[in-house]
């Protein structure tokens, strides 16, 4: 296959950053895979969040490196390159860009319990590494950047009229945020202020800022174990909750994600922002039909009414082409990758 280009991935051994890397992959790019740590294994504390009473299926997977799923990806022998790079590294970002032609900058801590200080394991990250991402891409002389943003950058404004369908040009407002002082608002602050200085710095450096804004990313895993949203599935089928809130979601493939993002660095026409969401479902929607695919797992039995989710908008997505797939689809393949891990019993 004739070289389409060679690009940079961070955060690539990640949930969204592994199917960003497979699908580039087979399209021909030669790319740049930036890990932490290459060496890694998978932590012991993911078996722990997985329940101690199941370790007998931890044991399988703490035996593995945490990215060699991307050496198996097609094409990986001869167009996959992995480095070592920390975000907040200027240098090891600056490293992992030489020679690319565009980059794809997805790493970012997500919001988790484990995490106590959210100004420096948050905000400095998403901030700080994302601009030393665009510094080393234009010292690089990279043309455009696509910036894996998060829809909780665009929801959480008081000052929306209510009713109205959220878009692009809704922005989480940055007090209302930190005085909610919680992981998620301030992811929703750091993911917002990273966007907001992204362009900035488009502004006066030339280079082509995109953001893509996902919705809860779900999907088959090509990890051998489960990091991010992937739980939020996963849990639903194997925790047994007795209650679960009753709450709207909004829903999308992580292939779906991947594929947007190719998008948007390919058209030339894309520009700004882009809300990338493709189903909104209830709870107990979300658990029917999986219990109607899957009726053998645990499903939660009652929901609580929860709060009443925004609602966005990804026409500006659909007009530069992109489209998605059934949730079903989704939700069969999800159960399948599970099964083949290992992690789920059939
Ligand atoms: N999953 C969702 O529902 C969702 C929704 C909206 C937006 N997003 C965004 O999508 C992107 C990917 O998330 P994901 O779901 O794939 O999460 P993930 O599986 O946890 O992947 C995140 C990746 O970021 C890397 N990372 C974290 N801090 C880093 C740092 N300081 N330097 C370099 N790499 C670092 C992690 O590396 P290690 O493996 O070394 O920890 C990991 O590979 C993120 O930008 C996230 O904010 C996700």
């Amino acid at each position: 296959m004739a070289e389409k280009g060679r690009v940079c991935v961070t955060g690539a051994g990640g949930f969204v950053g592994s199917w960003l890397v497979k699908l580039l992959l087979s399209k021909g790019f030669v790319v740049h895979a930036t890990v932490r740590d290459p060496s890694n294994h998978i932590p012991a504390l993911i078996c722990f969040i997985f329940s101690p009473s199941r370790l007998c299926h931890v044991t399988l997977i703490i035996s593995d490196k945490k990215n060699a799923h991307l050496q198996t990806l097609d094409n990986a022998s001869e167009k996959l390159k992995l480095f070592k790079a920390d975000v907040l590294d200027y240098q090891s970002v600056s490293t992992a860009v030489q020679g690319c032609v565009g980059v794809f900058h997805v790493a970012s801590p997500i919001p988790s319990p484990a995490l106590s200080n959210y100004e420096v394991e948050m905000f400095e990250p998403v901030v700080k590494g994302t601009l030393n991402v665009l510094r080393a891409s234009n010292e690089a002389n990279i043309k455009r950047v696509v910036i894996v943003s998060s829809v909780a950058a665009v929801i959480y404004n008081p000052a929306w009229p209510e009713g109205k369908v959220k878009d692009e040009s809704c922005w989480s407002d940055k007090d209302y945020c930190r005085n909610m002082g919680n992981a998620l608002s301030w992811y929703a602050l750091s993911k917002a202020e990273a966007e907001f200085k992204a362009f900035e710095y488009g502004d006066t450096s030339g280079i082509g800022i995109v953001t893509v804004c996902p919705a809860l990313v779900i999907g088959p895993i090509l990890q051998s174990a489960l990091t991010s949203s992937s739980w939020v599935l996963f849990n639903l089928l194997k925790e047994g909750y007795e209650s679960v809130d009753f709450s709207e979601h909004m829903l999308l493939d992580v292939r779906d994600l991947a594929e947007a993002l190719v998008l948007a660095y390919e058209k030339p026409e894309a520009e700004g922002r882009y809300i990338c969401a493709s189903h909104s479902v209830t709870t107990k929607d979300f658990v029917g039909m999986l219990q109607r695919m899957y009726p053998s797992y645990k499903y939660p039995q009652s929901f609580k009414e929860g709060e009443p989710r925004a609602r966005t908008t990804s026409e500006k997505l659909q007009k530069l082409g992109w489209s998605f797939r059934p949730l079903e689809e989704t939700l069969a393949d999800s159960v399948e990758s599970y099964r083949q891990a290992g992690l789920l019993l059939k």
